[in-house]
């Protein structure tokens, strides 16, 4: 073989499989495996601590974004088959958004999308405010310190997630509980099992009960109507989804305010730790949006990586035939650090010139539903929290701040803080 065949031989190119431990990573730090895999190359072989065989794994920030894009990379067939991944549990649900592909993705995301719409967001943000300010009322009387996480930052997107949702007072802390054993599994797998089992009970019953006697999302203020529970079940009742189908969109929705809470827990403890940070958002209050954007860009939200994708066909990437069947990641944490895109990347800037977006919540068709949701809550936490506590600062050393184990989604377990 010459060495002109040997390069443009994409099996003699494929890159070793390369083990990828995903261990609790301490703090906001960028995993050092991830990063070890970006210098290797832009694409990469991994195995994960879970699930069998190999997957590719894409890092570059142009090269995430043309995957996630790409109709030729499906979601579906991942629930017929054990990928390596980083969840011990793995039991997709019929319906699930992150597991359809278009045309069932966009019809499953249509029932829910009135609540996720610009408008339909900004109709929660009063209710939202309201929750968060009477958070920091019981923070500001009982006086410090306390535990930002416990007080403000798991309370406070919970009650906008069990609003959103339509979950009755009574049931919202058992199903706090159950989202938080889902989002932080233990090693038994059949623990984790059994949560995602009473979860989805629950909201089997609860749709159940909303059959038959839902209108459409009202155009006042948010009601009834316009709760996730109620959209699905006026779904199911018009038959554009399923009933399994219903549970299954519901699931993730539920789930996803842990995100919040962690997402935020990181960007206090970045906030709190750099110096310069929360001065610059105290002292320039326009800076705020630009610089949340920043923070989302820089926050290692997730560890290792999401949901596999499945070729459909061969495809030729970066100098590599990706085969038809193989599994493939994407990691939006590298893409974020993409040298080529944000000059110096491990470095928080808000002054960064145009930046390009971020791509924190994904890119393409799986794009993070509660995006916009997110942000509304994120953008409130750092107004209210930076405006209302000036005096705000970590009441440990940073190195004291405990962070989740065995974690899908990293973030500090509490954040002590005083003012
Ligand atoms: C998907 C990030 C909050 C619901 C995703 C994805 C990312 C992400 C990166 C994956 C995209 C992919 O698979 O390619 C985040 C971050 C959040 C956040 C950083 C908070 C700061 C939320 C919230 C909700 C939510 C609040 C629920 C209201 C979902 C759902 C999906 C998703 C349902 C699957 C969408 C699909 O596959 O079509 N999110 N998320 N997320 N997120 Fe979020």
């Amino acid at each position: 073989m010459t060495e002109d065949t040997a390069a443009r031989d994409p099996l003699t190119t494929a890159p070793p499989v390369r083990h990828w431990p995903a261990d609790d990573i301490g703090g906001t730090d960028f995993d050092p495996v991830l990063a070890e895999l970006m210098r290797e190359g832009p694409i990469t072989r991994i195995s994960l601590p879970y699930g069998d065989g190999w997957a590719w794994l894409v890092t570059r920030y142009d090269d995430v974004r043309a995957v996630t894009n790409d109709p030729r990379f499906v979601r579906r067939p991942v629930t017929e088959r054990q990928v390596t991944r980083l969840a011990p549990h793995f039991k997709p649900k019929p319906g699930s958004l992150a597991f359809a592909d278009p045309p069932d993705h966009n019809r499953l995301r249509r029932v829910v999308a009135p609540a996720f719409t610009a408008r339909g967001v900004a109709r929660r943000r009063d209710r939202a405010q309201a929750v968060l300010e009477g958070l920091v009322d019981g923070l500001l009387r009982d006086g410090p310190p306390a535990d930002l996480t416990a007080r403000v930052l798991e309370p406070f997107p919970i009650e906008v997630h069990c609003d959103l949702m339509g979950v009755p007072e009574a049931d919202r802390p058992r199903l706090h509980d159950l989202t938080q054993q889902i989002v932080f599994p233990s090693r038994d797998t059949r623990a984790t099992g059994r949560a995602k089992d009473e979860l989805y009970g629950w909201i089997e019953r609860e749709i159940g009960s909303r059959r038959g006697r839902t209108g459409p999302a009202g155009a006042g203020g948010p009601g009834a109507d316009d709760e996730i529970l109620s959209l699905l079940a006026a779904g199911v009742d018009r038959g554009d989804l399923g009933e399994d189908e219903a549970i299954g969109v519901a699931g993730p929705l539920q789930i996803g305010g842990e995100a919040v809470t962690n997402n935020t827990g990181q960007m206090f403890f970045l906030l709190l730790t750099r110096p310069g940070l929360l001065e610059r958002l105290r002292a320039d209050p326009a800076v705020r949006p630009r610089a949340v954007d920043e923070l989302l860009r820089y926050i290692p939200h997730r560890n290792s990586v999401g949901l596999a994708r499945i070729a459909t066909e061969d495809v030729d990437l970066c100098g590599v035939r990706i085969r038809a069947g193989d599994p493939v990641y994407v990691s939006y944490l590298s893409a974020n650090r993409d040298p080529h895109v944000f000059p110096e990347p491990d470095r928080i800037d808000f002054d960064r010139e145009e930046p390009a977006a971020h791509v924190a919540f994904g890119h393409g068709t799986h794009y993070c539903t509660g995006g916009p949701l997110a942000r509304m809550q994120i953008d409130l936490v750092v107004d209210v929290l930076v405006d209302r506590l000036p005096g705000l600062r970590l009441a440990v050393p940073p190195e004291q701040v405990p962070w989740r184990r065995h974690a899908l989604i990293r973030g500090p377990e509490s954040l002590p803080v005083t003012w």
